[in-house]
């Protein structure tokens, strides 16, 4: 851990007082601090330049963020005394609420397990899909040792289901193939929804998709809910993506958009049934590093009533192997109005609707042989 745990670790001696909340502490610890000396370890300085700074878990979480430079003329800032808008330099920081590890984790970890249902289930029996995590923890934590090893479970998994499982198939959800829903997930979807003005949104499915930097995602409208009123929620994690948002129709040109890791796009309204696409991950500009807002989980004051849960060392060491090259992405879905049930025979147009691009849902673009499919299994 880098300076921050350690200005940390010197509060965490202060004695405690009566009704002494962390930001007091805080307050204390720097309002004695001496200059100098470790104390001020922990403080961020922005006029150090980014790369002196470092980029490493427990790195400051600071991140650069874009000025708007054609508002304001270097004319203008001269006359208020400043420098030329292009040498300004703007931050932000990064990681409030910062629980991302959470949810990658959960993806990972525990989503993953059964009863849920996962692209592997179909060419492997339930005892070898049991523990995905356990059979490739060791693998992904010795990644950079032997890089030509074979792919871990983990690896090749590309998508969950959750609560009323989606069949790739019928491209239905059907009343007999329910397990329940993970109640952080539905919980996270329900605030998220309420903010966007949908009070009382169930979350009922859910599909997670697991791309690698090669994976690419068809084009299609998400359909076969039966309920269209309720918005569609994406959550993104790891690798940035392009997303594709386009039209009602296939011959409307689609607006291009970044999808970065913690971005959450909410589908809704007339937005609900457009057409959509991520046609391309991005591998990270330095090669293998993660964004930024997915440093080391920081020790945290967790409410008492969290639904997010504290990240261990060592599960975090094997999803930031894992993410190095991913990206990961649940969609939560309400499939059913308030009082409705799942009528005998779904009508067509109520089906998930995969075009042309594929009947599969996420697809390996392996290079060199064009286009091909690697896992012919969804
Ligand atoms: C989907 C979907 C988008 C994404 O799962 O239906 O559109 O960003 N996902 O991965
Ligand atoms: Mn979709």
């Amino acid at each position: 851990m880098g300076k921050m745990a350690a200005a940390v670790g010197s509060v965490a001696t202060l004695a405690a007082e009566p009704g002494e909340d962390a930001f007091r502490k805080l307050f204390r610890f720097y309002r004695q601090s001496r200059p100098g000396t470790a104390d001020l370890g922990g403080v961020i300085d922005f006029s150090v330049s980014h790369a002196a700074r470092g980029t490493g878990p427990g790195a400051p979480k600071v991140v650069k963020s874009q000025l708007n430079l054609s508002s304001v003329s270097d004319h203008d800032a001269l006359r208020a005394g400043l420098q030329p808008v292009s040498k300004w330099q703007a931050y932000g920081l990064q990681g409030y609420p910062g629980y991302q590890w959470h949810w990658v984790k959960q993806c990972l970890k525990l989503y993953s397990r059964k009863p849920n249902v996962c692209n592997l289930d179909k060419h492997m029996t339930k005892e070898e899909t049991q523990d995905l995590w356990e059979q490739s923890k060791e693998f992904l934590r010795c990644k950079e040792v032997n890089k030509r090893r074979p792919r871990s479970l983990l690896e090749k998994l590309r998508w969950v289901t959750l609560g009323y499982h989606y069949n790739w198939d019928s491209k239905r959800y059907s009343a007999d193939h329910y397990t329940p829903f993970p109640s952080d997930l539905a919980f996270l979807s329900e605030q998220v929804a309420a903010a966007c003005g949908f009070q009382g949104f169930r979350a009922e499915a859910g599909i997670l998709n697991y791309y690698r930097l090669d994976s690419t995602l068809g084009i299609h409208v998400d359909r076969s809910e039966l309920d269209h009123s309720r918005p569609l929620l994406s959550f993104s994690f790891g690798q940035s993506a392009i997303f594709l948002l386009g039209g009602l129709k296939r011959d409307e040109a689609p607006t291009p958009m970044f999808m970065h890791s913690g971005d959450i796009m909410v589908m809704s309204g007339f937005s609900r049934l457009l057409n959509h696409a991520v046609p391309r991950v991005l591998p990270s500009a330095e090669g293998d590093s993660l964004p930024g807002c997915l440093g080391a989980p920081l020790p945290a004051d967790l409410p008492r009533d969290s639904v997010v849960e504290p990240c261990s060392l060592e599960d975090w060491q094997v999803c930031a192997s894992y993410l190095k090259t991913a990206r990961v992405n649940m969609t939560v879905r309400q499939v059913l109005a308030v009082g409705q049930d799942f009528p005998l025979e779904p009508t067509e147009e109520n089906k998930r609707d995969i075009t042309a691009e594929g009947s599969c849902h996420l697809d390996d673009d392996n290079s060199q042989v064009k286009r091909a499919r690697l896992s012919p299994d969804y």
